[in-house]
């Protein structure tokens, strides 16, 4: 079974013998209730290195005081048997490669100065990137970004990763923490070492994997929430015919407003709005102006791609995702 280290000093008996053995570590951080999304980050991560760590960590840092960090989902024992279930066989070889060890750490381990979720109550050591925490989810998360940039700055500290990777679905979190291991001068991992692996999905409604989705009731899953992505696809297809950005975002809120209309009226009536859906510049996190075209972005010189992003409530579960228009 997997190595499980839950504090920092007996993790780095083990990654002092890799590096004396120079074997290369690849890190997926996550927050537990592994699902294939996660799973897809940890395979790439087994094809590409020598060894892999998986850390499981619900840091407090990132919830709001409302939010959900006590009902936030912990499987231990299913996370313990999706990262059992994973390997990947080097090609031209004999090697099989499974995760190698698991960073369970405590609250306590990974905040040595304490932590509260007052804000103004907190004391010691946090990351800020600033100006980039408060645009999409930022603006609805506005201490959000900071709890994660500080939590994975100590992850990197402490798991010393030859390369690392992080999910689109969650793409001004990759983004954001690609901008601070510039800033930061990070050795381990480097800018070239951190690496975005795209979304995956539901086979058959096309929902983005969530450990949250355990939220949803099944008809909230199958009539509700699929209709996120829905939207960003329709917002899709009307920028890429030519529409302003104020008409594409203008289209798919009413393609949701029309969905929720119709599930309103069920029997078991079900309540679902969008938080908001945006565009947004992927270098400087700004929101693409609303008479901006496709063809007006691209003669602008802007020959790099838009995010286009959004929120949406069901019920009482705050469910995001995302599309990149353009190539990365
Ligand atoms: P968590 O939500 O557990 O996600 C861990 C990693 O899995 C993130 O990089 C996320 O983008 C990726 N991921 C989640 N769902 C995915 C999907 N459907 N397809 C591809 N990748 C997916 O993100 C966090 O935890 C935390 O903020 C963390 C980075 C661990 C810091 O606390």
């Amino acid at each position: 079974s997997i190595p499980i280290f839950q504090t920092v000093a007996s993790y780095r008996e083990w990654r002092r013998r890799a590096y004396d053995e120079k074997k290369s570590v690849g890190f997926v951080a996550t927050m537990g209730a592994l699902h294939d999304g996660h799973a897809s980050l940890v395979r790439r991560s087994l094809a590409e290195n020598d060894l892999t760590v998986v850390s499981i960590f619900v840091n407090p840092a990132q919830f709001a005081p409302h939010e959900d960090l006590a009902t936030y989902p912990r499987t231990l024992p299913h996370d313990l048997d999706v990262l059992s279930s994973l390997s990947h066989s080097v090609p031209g070889s004999s090697i099989t490669r499974s995760p190698s060890a698991l960073f369970l750490p405590t609250v306590n381990e990974m905040y040595p100065s304490g932590i509260t979720q007052d804000k103004l109550a907190q004391k010691g050591t946090f990351v800020e990137v600033k100006g980039y925490g408060h645009q999409m989810e930022g603006s609805r998360r506005p201490d959000f970004f900071r709890g994660v940039a500080t939590v994975v700055t100590k992850l990197f500290n402490a798991i010393e990763p030859s390369r690392t990777y992080f999910g689109q679905k969650d793409i001004q979190q990759a983004l954001l923490l690609r901008r601070m291991v510039r800033d930061l001068l990070l050795s381990h991992p480097t800018l070239e070492n951190l690496f975005i692996v795209p979304t995956k999905r539901d086979a058959k409604s096309s929902l983005a994997l969530s450990s949250r989705n355990a939220y949803l009731t099944p008809s909230e899953r199958e009539l509700a929430a699929p209709t996120l992505y829905a939207a960003l696809q329709a917002a899709k297809t009307c920028w890429e015919s030519g529409s302003s950005k104020a008409e594409v975002i203008a289209n798919a809120y009413n393609l949701v407003e029309r969905k929720a209309q119709e599930l309103s009226s069920l029997e078991t009536r079900i309540d679902m709005r969008l938080d908001y859906l945006e565009m947004n510049d992927p270098e400087t996190f700004e929101v693409v102006p609303g008479e901006e075209t496709r063809s007006a972005w691209e003669l602008e010189g802007h020959n790099r791609p838009v995010i286009l992003s959004g929120a949406m409530w069901v019920g009482r579960t705050r469910l995001i995702d995302n599309v990149v228009l353009g190539d990365v």
